[in-house]
């Protein structure tokens, strides 16, 4: 099965198909992604906060990145696997930026790389297409900026700082982007935006005018706070399924009636006899 390339995602949106991608973050996740045929896989830096413990994405470095990677890539073949530069793994100098880009391919098994911002980023975009590496970008909410943020969550409700995102959308389909990540901006922003790029747009918290969708895996599945989100929907409620699983493995174990002669191993007979002396 080939794999997807930044070329088919843009081949789709001028066909009309939409793009679908979640996160994932090891074999077990990557896998069922990969089963259900989804075009993009991306292990975002939200695994700070979806699997290491953290509050937000700041914390999140390179090495905890790679190592989430290298599991992805090594479990799914058909998507496109994009790895998620984590703060300040890209902001402080464009050496530094394509270097740990680079890791990603080079160690982690990527096929491209995510990072947020417009303008700001554009001019390392540039850069990273240049040595050959795809670059997806990631404007709206940029949770790597929840500092700056606040609570304000959603980002480009009024004109300017819809026409800013527009003109910064458009700085980094120039700057060489494959496709744009719009988290949490108006619907009809995100749906004009959409219209006036020729990449592809995957909306999180951005309507259905977007090229594709993407959200968080444990999201998506209803596993953890994040499907209590406006902008999610569960599909499944996991988190559940798991709690009544475990409680039910923990009484079985306490009352004794797991495990039984089923989930046991036998000595051969002959053996027995000479044990049991
Ligand atoms: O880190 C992440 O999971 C993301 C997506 C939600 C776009 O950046
Ligand atoms: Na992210």
């Amino acid at each position: 099965q080939l794999r997807v390339t930044p070329d088919d995602l843009r081949t789709m949106k001028a066909d009309g198909q939409r793009i679908v991608a979640l996160t994932a973050y090891d074999r077990p996740t990557a896998e069922v992604c990969e089963a259900a045929g989804v075009d993009v896989v991306l292990v975002g830096d939200s695994l700070g906060n979806v699997l290491l413990g953290y509050e937000t994405t700041i914390p999140v470095t390179m090495e905890e990145m790679l190592h989430h990677v290298k599991a992805v890539a090594r479990s799914v073949r058909r998507a496109l696997v994009v790895a998620d530069m984590p703060f300040l793994s890209y902001q402080a100098d464009l050496t530094e930026a394509l270097r740990n880009a680079g890791r990603f391919l080079k160690e982690g098994g990527a096929q491209a790389v995510k990072l947020e911002g417009g303008d700001r980023s554009a001019e390392t975009v540039e850069r990273l297409v240049t040595a050959g590496i795809p670059v997806m970008g990631h404007l709206g909410y940029t949770p790597q900026s929840a500092h700056v943020f606040g609570r304000n969550v959603v980002q480009g409700r009024d004109f300017d700082a819809a026409m800013t995102l527009v003109n910064e959308a458009l700085a980094l389909e120039e700057a060489g982007c494959f496709a744009i990540v719009l988290e949490c901006v108006p619907r009809e922003v995100a749906r004009a935006l959409s219209e006036r790029l020729t990449i592809p747009t995957i909306g999180i918290g951005a309507g259905n005018g977007c090229d594709g969708q993407i959200l968080v895996f444990h999201d998506a599945v209803g596993w953890g706070p994040g499907a209590a989100l406006k902008f999610v929907k569960p599909y499944a409620n996991v988190g559940d399924v798991l709690r009544q699983a475990v409680s039910d493995y923990a009484r079985e174990v306490r009352e004794g009636t797991f495990p039984t002669a089923a989930h046991a191993f036998s000595m051969p007979a002959e053996a027995l006899v000479l044990f049991e002396q």
